[in-house]
């Protein structure tokens, strides 16, 4: 699990890299305070969590270190693991854990496995755009999604399902248009979405385009992180993005990518992820 993270890390860093020359957007504009004036408190509950603050955390890396963020008083609400099965330590936490359907393999038993942990949220395929990540053509995953994710509404009603969540790199986003237009009949609840890059401004253009151009679908945003080797960048991004998203209303739930403590190879995401627990 450790190395499919690692690669899952390499490979949106690769694809970051990829659509940072060509990326471009102009929502930052939309972006007004008024969109966050209805009070970043909305994702704070009674019981000290944020409703809307999960992690992205590699299952066999620190163990302890879930349990941690437990103990802290953290204000983290859930996680994923981009499994499919908690294993015991995520399991025991006592913070939610979200399912994911990676890729292909195994969907014959998705239902089972979603069923057995009562699960009423499902994310689906990581970075299906990208032949590094689960490399699913739009056609396929079209045809996966109504012969397994489709009829899991009617196994489990009231299940939200999350749509394939591609990275922002350039392939991402015609990968979502073909697979929306072959598959008519797959509904969804909200929209995953994925980001790498420096600064803010890119940021929120990104989730102002891809809330406006899929329907006006809730989004979750299962990865993000800057880019920037520079700390105070970093800590700067971390902190206006969070409270950002905590007030904006399309936005229901956002994970750092991710809670690494021991990849010393790649500061930029282990200095964020000693922080954002407390933040
Ligand atoms: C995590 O926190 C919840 C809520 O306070 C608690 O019920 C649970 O026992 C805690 N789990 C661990 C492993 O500390
Ligand atoms: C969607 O469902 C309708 C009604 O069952 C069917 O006629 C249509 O062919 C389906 N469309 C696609 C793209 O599968
Ligand atoms: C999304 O919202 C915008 C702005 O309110 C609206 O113009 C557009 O038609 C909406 N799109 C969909 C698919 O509902
Ligand atoms: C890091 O970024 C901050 C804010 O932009 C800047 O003031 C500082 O000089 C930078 N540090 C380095 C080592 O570049
Ligand atoms: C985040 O920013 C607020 C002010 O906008 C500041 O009070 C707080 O200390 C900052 N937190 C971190 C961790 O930088």
């Amino acid at each position: 699990m450790y190395t499919s993270v690692l690669a899952c890390l390499i490979a949106s860093y690769l694809s970051y890299l990829v659509s940072a020359s060509s990326a471009s957007g102009t929502a930052s504009s939309l972006a007004s305070s008024s969109d966050t004036s209805t009070a970043a408190a909305s994702a704070a509950s009674s019981s000290g969590k944020n409703s809307k603050r999960g992690l992205s955390y590699p299952a066999t890396d620190n163990i302890p270190d879930i349990l941690n963020v437990n103990q802290t008083k953290s204000v983290i609400s859930w996680q994923y693991d981009w499994g499919l099965t908690p294993p015991p330590n995520l399991a025991q936490s006592g913070i939610e854990y979200v399912p994911m359907q990676w890729g292909s393999g195994g969907i014959e038993n998705l239902g089972a496995a979603v069923k057995a942990q009562g699960a009423n949220v499902l994310l689906t395929f990581n970075e299906p755009d990208f032949d590094q990540q689960s490399n699913i053509d739009p056609n396929s995953a079209a045809q996966l999604w109504m012969q397994y994710i489709e009829p899991l509404r009617t196994d489990i009603p009231g299940i939200k399902l999350g749509a394939p969540a591609v990275s922002s790199g350039g392939s991402g986003f015609p990968w979502l248009t073909t697979f929306f237009s072959a598959c008519g009949n797959c509904s969804f609840d909200f929209l995953p979405v994925h980001w790498y890059g420096e600064g803010e401004g890119g940021f929120y253009d990104y989730l102002y385009q891809m809330y406006g151009e899929f329907g006006n679908k809730t989004i979750w945003v299962t990865e993000y992180a800057d880019t920037s080797l520079n700390d105070s960048e970093v800590l700067d991004f971390i902190n206006q993005t969070t409270v950002f998203m905590d007030g904006l209303d399309f936005v229901e739930r956002y994970a750092w990518f991710g809670y690494f403590v021991g990849t010393t190879s790649f500061a930029f995401f282990v200095e964020e992820a000693l922080i954002y627990p407390n933040i």
